[in-house]
């Protein structure tokens, strides 16, 4: 059951187009995503997030770490560490934020200031949230970036409650897309997707099923992967919300969702 208050101002956003792959292409192809995150307790955000960016498409995948913990390989040997210094962000696709905690406030600025494609999620939207000197970055970026807040999220970047911008999603979406300049992600049931200057849409997939741990980061994921493809910032957006909720509306039955089997599902 979507938001139906609002479906009336939106156009709906649609299928992402069937890509296929050149016979002549390589790895290279297909871009470069970087997750940032994983603070102490939270590394699991980070792998759902980059094995969701991996299955979704994307050409290889580097995960960096906030915590200094031992690599979790065994789930997705394809996952390459690294420091989040040793990250080259000015050719990268980032996903920042996937269980970041307070630690990532810390990298933002840089971030910010170089990642070649940017999605904010969670702890980086929080992060922004408490810090107006982070908020002036964000607008002077000029690169491609999608925030993804859930509505608490949003509550926070707008300074209001939960109720108020579930109240109307549609113009806390664009609101905050005015705002800051960006692509907005306001997630829930009738994910609304809105842009600087465009009508917002709203989502037509998804269902309940995804209300579990960790499918958030999954959707950061499948968004950076779109950006590395090389899709806009607003058509990237569109299309993973669009695959995420899919996925989810074609789960089989007696079978349990869970947010590292939703990543293993794209394709
Ligand atoms: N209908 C449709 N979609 C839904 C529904 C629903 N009833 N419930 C949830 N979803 C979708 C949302 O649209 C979103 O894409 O599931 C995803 C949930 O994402 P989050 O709210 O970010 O949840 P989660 O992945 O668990 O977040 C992990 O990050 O945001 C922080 O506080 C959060 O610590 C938590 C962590
Ligand atoms: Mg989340």
């Amino acid at each position: 059951q979507q938001c139906a208050t609002a479906q009336a101002d939106a156009t709906l956003a649609g299928p992402p187009p069937t890509r296929t792959r050149a016979h002549a292409s390589h790895k290279g192809s297909y871009g470069d995503v970087a997750v940032l995150g994983g603070a102490p307790g939270m590394r699991g955000a980070a792998v759902l997030a980059g094995s969701a960016a991996l299955h979704a498409g994307a050409g290889r995948v580097y995960v960096a770490a906030l915590d200094s913990g031992p690599d979790l390989t065994t789930d997705a040997p394809e996952l390459m560490w690294r420091a989040p210094a040793e990250l080259a962000l000015a050719r990268l696709t980032v996903a920042c934020g996937c269980g970041g905690g307070p630690q990532i406030a810390a990298w933002l600025p840089q971030v910010l200031a170089e990642a070649a494609q940017l999605v904010l999620d969670a702890d980086a939207l929080n992060a922004l949230a408490a810090d107006e000197g982070l908020q002036d970055r964000l607008r002077q970026r000029r690169q491609p970036t999608v925030l993804t807040p859930h509505p608490l999220e949003a509550a926070r970047l707008l300074g209001s409650s939960t109720a108020a911008v579930q109240a109307d999603r549609l113009a806390a979406a664009q609101t905050l897309a005015e705002r800051f300049g960006a692509v907005v992600v306001l997630k829930g049931s009738g994910t609304v997707v809105a842009a600087p200057g465009q009508a917002p849409a709203i989502n037509p997939t998804g269902n309940a099923r995804l209300a579990t741990a960790g499918t958030g980061d999954v959707l950061a994921g499948f968004v950076a992967s779109h950006l590395a493809a090389g899709s806009s910032a607003s058509e990237a957006a569109r299309h993973a919300v669009y695959q995420h909720g899919a996925l989810a509306d074609a789960w089989p039955a007696g079978q349990a969702l869970t947010a590292s089997a939703l990543a293993r599902a794209a394709n």
